[in-house]
């Protein structure tokens, strides 16, 4: 029996948290008179063994030094932010994130449907609410009329159908001023209250200003789509598709960033929580055989947003409508290179300006770039996948990295699956919108990756040896009490 309990206190020891480690059952039970101190000198010996590998796991001094800054409070007391960021911040900066992720997919359904250019006005407060009479619905619909989008695409649309496209824009617009007030306000409170890190603080104003700043991107775009020069013959009239490009980068750029935000403040938690497991990972994550992965999923992550930038271009070319085959386009697997390199997209008279120009503007070239960047991440997403299963890599990296590679492989395939169907079949909607979310997704799954590779920093690894040695004479005083009651019960037997 003392043997049973023997290996539940060291096994439940320093996993426990604080408030949980009052050891009752301990209290109530008849033991042994010897066991207590044979727990004692176990507890006693895994106490010194933990402060031994903790001063070798640390060499660097700077988790030292941010240990003895955490535990005289120095910090708190230069500063009135906690040295910790509230757990809800964390659910509500992963919610935010997953707010700007459907609003991502529903901004590429507003452009797939045609329903951008609906809209021929700005009014940040007083555009929240639709047209209310059917003067109002007029008004809108004949100032849409005089746009280039109607005259030249949409001259045959009704009020009806107008109304449709007008509510796509509209539930567009009023979604980012949603996610703007559900931001910007509870920033405003946790900062005031005190909820928040300074760090995490600064991190908070970074994104409210991105997110102010992503609704004039938007506004900027949809001008590009209502200018008087798309009336010009041959001229398409739809929007910059460097301003849809720089529109969608500054979606997905909020979008990492709150998710990553919200991870760090829920793992920094959990690593508070289970002291003992956090300090196995970060002792697994320090491991030099992780490094050149580290580097790898930090690139990849950088390739796949260029990949999705790309898409951008295709998608505001429309440029998913030629060469609807894969892998070839026509005759072999890229257009000649007359039609690559058209000097029509060149503007300066030495031609200086052929290449970007084409590759930016040129539908052809737009669109074997982003087949090759596409090809490119597929390829760097199976050669992780392998390399993270072989030799010291193999024995290094831990479980949930692991896993996080083999849920980037199913997304890439997924995404190259879901691309080539929307090409094949000239971008249908659904499936286009599909493709998108899967960028985004597949964006998602290296960050994560990234995010379960990262070793925390000096302050977060201080915070959590502080929790560990709390938890250890936490428990060593139960154990002391626990002993001292067993021995007084062993005493009054023997009396
Ligand atoms: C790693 C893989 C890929 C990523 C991250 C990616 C990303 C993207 C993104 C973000 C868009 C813009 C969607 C929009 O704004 O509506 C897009 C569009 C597009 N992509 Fe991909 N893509 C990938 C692979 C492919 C492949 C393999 C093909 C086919 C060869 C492909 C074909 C297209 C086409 C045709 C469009 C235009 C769709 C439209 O007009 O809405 N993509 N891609």
């Amino acid at each position: 029996m003392m043997a049973i309990f023997q290996i539940g206190l060291r096994r439940a020891g320093v996993h426990l948290p604080r408030a949980s480690a009052t050891f009752a059952p301990c209290l109530r039970r008849q033991v042994h008179p010897a066991a207590p101190s044979r727990v004692l000198q176990q507890l006693a010996r895994t106490a010194r063994f933990a402060r031994r590998s903790y001063a070798t796991d640390t060499t660097s001094g700077k988790v030292a030094s941010a240990a003895a800054e955490a535990s005289s409070g120095s910090s708190a007391k230069s500063s009135s932010f906690p040295e910790t960021n509230s757990r809800i911040v964390g659910y509500w900066l992963v919610g935010s994130a997953a707010s700007v992720f459907g609003i991502v997919v529903f901004g590429g359904l507003t452009r797939l449907t045609e329903s951008g250019l609906s809209i021929t006005e700005w009014r940040p407060v007083t555009g929240s609410l639709p047209p209310m009479s059917d003067a109002d619905w007029q008004s809108e619909f004949d100032k849409y009329r005089a746009s280039p989008e109607y005259k030249l695409i949409n001259p045959h649309m009704d009020l009806a159908e107008f109304k449709k496209i007008y509510f796509m824009e509209w539930f567009h617009r009023v979604w980012g001023r949603v996610i703007g007030l559900t931001f910007v306000v509870p920033t405003v409170y946790f900062i005031a209250r005190r909820r928040v890190t300074a760090r995490m603080a600064v991190n908070l104003c970074g994104i409210s200003a991105l997110i102010g700043f992503q609704g004039f991107i938007g506004w900027w775009m949809v001008k590009s789509g209502l200018k008087d020069d798309l009336f010009a013959p041959g001229s398409h009239p739809r929007v910059s598709q460097y301003r849809l490009t720089a529109h969608l980068a500054a979606a997905v750029v909020c979008y990492g960033w709150m998710l990553l935000s919200g991870l760090n403040v829920l793992r920094t938690h959990q690593f508070l929580r289970w002291p003992e497991d956090a300090r196995k990972t970060f002792h697994q994550l320090s491991d030099p055989a992780l490094k050149t992965l580290r580097r790898s999923v930090t690139g990849l992550t950088l390739l796949i947003f260029t990949t999705l930038l790309s898409g951008a271009l295709v998608a505001g070319l429309d440029a998913g409508l030629i060469y609807n085959e894969f892998p070839k386009m026509g005759v072999g697997y890229a257009p000649p290179k007359s039609e690559l390199f058209d000097p029509f997209y060149s503007r300066r008279e030495d031609r200086s300006d052929l290449w970007w120009r084409n590759m930016l503007e040129n539908p052809s070239l737009v669109q074997l770039d982003h087949r090759i960047l596409a090809v490119t991440t597929f390829t760097t997403v199976l050669a992780l996948f392998a390399y993270a299963r072989t030799g010291r890599v193999k024995a290094a990296i831990p479980r949930d990295v692991a896993k996080a590679t083999t849920g980037l492989l199913h997304l890439a395939l997924i995404q190259v699956t879901l691309g080539i169907t929307t090409l094949i079949y000239l971008v249908p909607i659904p499936l286009a919108a599909a493709h998108q979310a899967g960028a985004l997704a597949l964006l998602t799954g290296a960050l994560v990756a990234g995010h379960r590779l990262r070793l925390p920093g000096a302050r977060t690894q201080a915070l959590v040896e502080r929790a560990y040695q709390r938890n250890v004479s936490v428990i060593r005083a139960n154990m002391e009490a626990c002993s001292q009651r067993a021995l007084r019960n062993v005493a009054k037997k023997s009396a």
